[in-house]
This record gives structure tokens, C-alpha cells and sequence, in this order.
């Protein structure tokens, strides 16, 4: 999508040349939106460090991401390779960011295209075009699920004129790819002519929405309001608010969404005020053997920095703030999970189900 203008993806391959290892080029998120900087990251330690610290995040780039760090965990030497590393190294990745199960499945995808070969380099050539599909896949995937969701927000269109849509953290092409996945379908509902308005929440601690999605969305000419993660339920009541449309880590095969925190929260208002709640996602988010999200879902526990300090721009420079007492007792859960019977349908790039067994079974039914 579009920064200033031009086309960028969030992550991009860059081969080896006489000087540099081969290398993801990477916007870091962490930065945004008061600067646009780009890393190469070219070892599996720093795919780890750059998922942990955020400098990539949202599942489907997550994903990607951690696609490549086997990738670069194969230019390590033959020792290394033979030894376990690769395992290790995926484990590694894994417990980086544990509640996006996107993470599981490209991890399998590379380690099964590795393992169907015995020398390095027959694995470096397979390692290296399962995390090419992998990124390209996720464009088609994204696109697609744009062009699944467009009919419902046309159908509000038609019905009421403009539709105002409110969206919690960035499920936005920073997130993915390109395109998003809540995005993805507020940009073809755009490119379709519909008059559309996006309240975005703040998104606390890490202020996702704030800093990435009001970013994005202005970068691409959607018309949006940020607004306190807090003021949600308020516009409901109002009658301002025609459809949630959230992301989400990981789906159980009953429809649970295990998505940023706050947002079964704002699930619950739309229930109350009976307005539909949608989740958009890759079917790679699904966990096709997890039942009960609520018992089992692996939530990650943040620093509790993020809680007790927040970052802002001043002088030139993206500062923090202590905002409490410096001993405030703090926990810090990064994702929450909203039972299925609130969300009124799952958009994915297959098609819109409801969330529960018989719906995600008749887009895929191959899978359970
Ligand atoms: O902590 P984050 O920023 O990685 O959380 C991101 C989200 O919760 C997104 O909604 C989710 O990953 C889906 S992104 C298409």
C-alpha cells in the first residue's frame, strides 16, 4: 500500500550480493508514524529480537517474518545445521511472540520443505522458496479477503448511506504484506465508491491504533477519528458506529478469537447494541486443533513498561513518559480472546462463515 505516494511492502527479500548476506528488508514499526526507517535483518537472532521488540508485529508479517529466520538459520555452518539448530532455532522464533498461530504455520511449512531434503544446499533452495510463497501468498490471501468482505460493507452502504466502521489495534498491511486484512476490505469498499468512515481505538499500551492504523489509513485517503479505546461503547449507544471489523492471532476450530486486548471488550458493546462484529483473517490464523480458546489459548504477558510508560514524539525524538508511580503493580496481558457466539462472522479468504465448526468446515473442509 501507499506511504507518500509510493508502493512498499512491509517486508521484502533482498538476495546476497559480493558484500551482504542475503536479508529481509523490514519497516520499523517501532518508529511510526513520526519516522519511516527500514532494517535488514539477516540471522535468525535477529528475526527473534525484531519479532519480541516489535519491530515487526501483527500475525500474518509475524509469520513471514519468522519464515526467514530458518531461512538465515541455514547460512550458519553444516555443524551447527546438523545439530539440532534448525529445531532449536524454530522453537526460538515460536516462543518470540507465542498467540499467533500464523507463526506455527509458516514455521511448518519451511521446516517441511527442509526436511524433505538431505544437503544444504537442496534445503537452502527449498527453505528459500516456501518463505517467497509464503510472502507472496499472503498478498493473494489479503486481497482476497478484501474482495469477501466488500459485500457486506456495500450492504450497509445501500441501506443507510455512509458506514462508519470501528477497528481496534492495526490489521492493516503493516500488520501483513500488504493490503491488511480488516484493510484490505475497508480499501475495496473505498476503491468501490462507498462512502465509509473508520473510528480507530488507541489501541493502549502499545497505541497500535494511534501510531499504525490512523497512519495507514491516512496514507491511503481513508477518512478516519482516533478515539480512546474507552469512547467505543459510547459511539455505539449513539448509534455512530454500523460494523466492528477487528483481526485477530489465532481462531479456534469453534470460531473463538483470540485477538488485541480490548477487544472483547468491544465485542460485548456490539452485542448489546446489536451491531455486527467481524473478524477479518488468513485461514492461517486458524487453529484447526484447538477447541475452548478461552481455556487454551496462549496468551503472551507483556513488560510491564509498556503499562507504566508511554512514547511519544518530542524534540525530534520518540520519547517515554513515566505515567504512574514508579512501583505500581502492573500486569500486562498482550491478547484476549472473544467467544465465538459474539462474533457474527468470520471473513476469510475463502469466503464469510459463521464462527463455530460448521461454518469454518464449509470454507475448509479438508481441514478437520
Ligand atoms: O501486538 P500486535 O500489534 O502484533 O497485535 C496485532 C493484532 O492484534 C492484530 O489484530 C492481529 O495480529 C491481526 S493482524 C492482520
Amino acid at each position: 500500500m501507499l506511504i507518500n505516494g509510493a508502493h512498499y511492502n512491509s517486508v521484502s527479500y533482498i538476495p546476497p550480493d559480493s558484500e551482504k548476506p542475503e536479508a529481509i528488508r523490514i519497516i520499523d514499526q517501532r518508529f511510526l508514524p513520526f519516522q519511516l526507517i527500514f532494517r535488514d535483518l539477516s540471522t535468525p537472532e535477529e528475526v527473534v529480537t525484531a519479532i519480541k521488540d516489535m519491530l515487526v508485529r501483527g500475525a500474518p508479517l509475524i509469520g513471514v517474518t519468522a519464515a526467514f529466520g530458518l531461512v538465515f538459520a541455514l547460512n550458519v555452518n553444516q555443524d551447527k545445521v546438523c545439530d539440532g539448530y534448525i529445531e532449536e532455532t524454530a522453537q526460538k522464533i515460536l516462543n518470540a511472540r507465542p498467540t499467533a498461530v500464523n507463526t506455527e504455520y509458516c514455521i511448518g511449512r519451511v521446516l517441511t520443505a527442509i526436511k524433505q531434503h538431505d544437503n544444504l544446499e537442496d534445503q537452502k533452495i527449498a527453505a528459500l522458496k516456501t518463505a517467497l510463497d509464503l510472502l507472496e501468498e499472503d498478498k493473494i490471501i489479503c486481497r482476497q479477503i478484501g474482495e469477501n468482505g466488500l459485500g457486506i460493507i456495500e450492504e450497509i452502504s445501500q441501506r443507510k448511506g455512509k458506514v462508519n466502521i470501528l477497528t481496534h489495534c492495526n490489521a492493516g498491511w503493516l500488520a501483513c504484506v500488504d493490503y491488511g486484512t480488516v484493510t484490505s476490505i475497508i480499501y475495496k469498499a473505498q476503491q468501490a465508491g462507498i462512502d465509509l468512515h473508520v473510528w480507530v481505538d488507541e489501541t493502549r499500551p502499545k497505541n497500535q491504533g494511534a501510531r499504525l492504523t490512523v497512519w495507514e489509513l491516512s496514507q491511503n485517503g481513508v477518512d478516519n477519528t482516533l478515539i480512546t479505546d474507552n469512547a467505543g461503547g459510547h459511539l455505539m449507544q449513539k448509534g455512530l458506529v454500523d460494523i466492528l471489523l477487528v483481526g485477530c492471532d489465532r481462531v479456534t476450530q469453534d470460531g473463538d478469537v483470540a485477538n488485541k486486548i480490548g477487544t472483547y471488550l468491544k465485542a460485548l458493546a456490539a452485542w448489546d447494541n446489536k451491531i455486527p462484529f467481524y473478524v477479518a483473517l488468513p485461514s492461517s490464523t486458524i487453529d484447526w486443533q484447538m477447541k475452548n480458546g478461552l481455556q487454551n489459548t496462549p496468551i503472551e504477558n507483556r513488560d510491564e513498561s509498556e503499562v507504566k510508560y508511554v512514547e511519544g514524539w518530542c524534540e525530534n525524538e520518540i520519547k517515554s513518559v513515566l505515567i504512574t508511580d514508579i512501583n505500581a503493580n502492573v500486569v500486562n496481558p498482550g491478547f484476549d480472546v472473544t467467544p465465538a457466539k459474539y462474533v457474527t462472522g468470520l471473513i476469510t479468504e475463502r469466503g464469510v462463515c459463521q464462527a463455530n465448526r460448521e461454518g469454518i468446515t464449509s470454507l475448509f473442509p479438508e481441514m478437520i
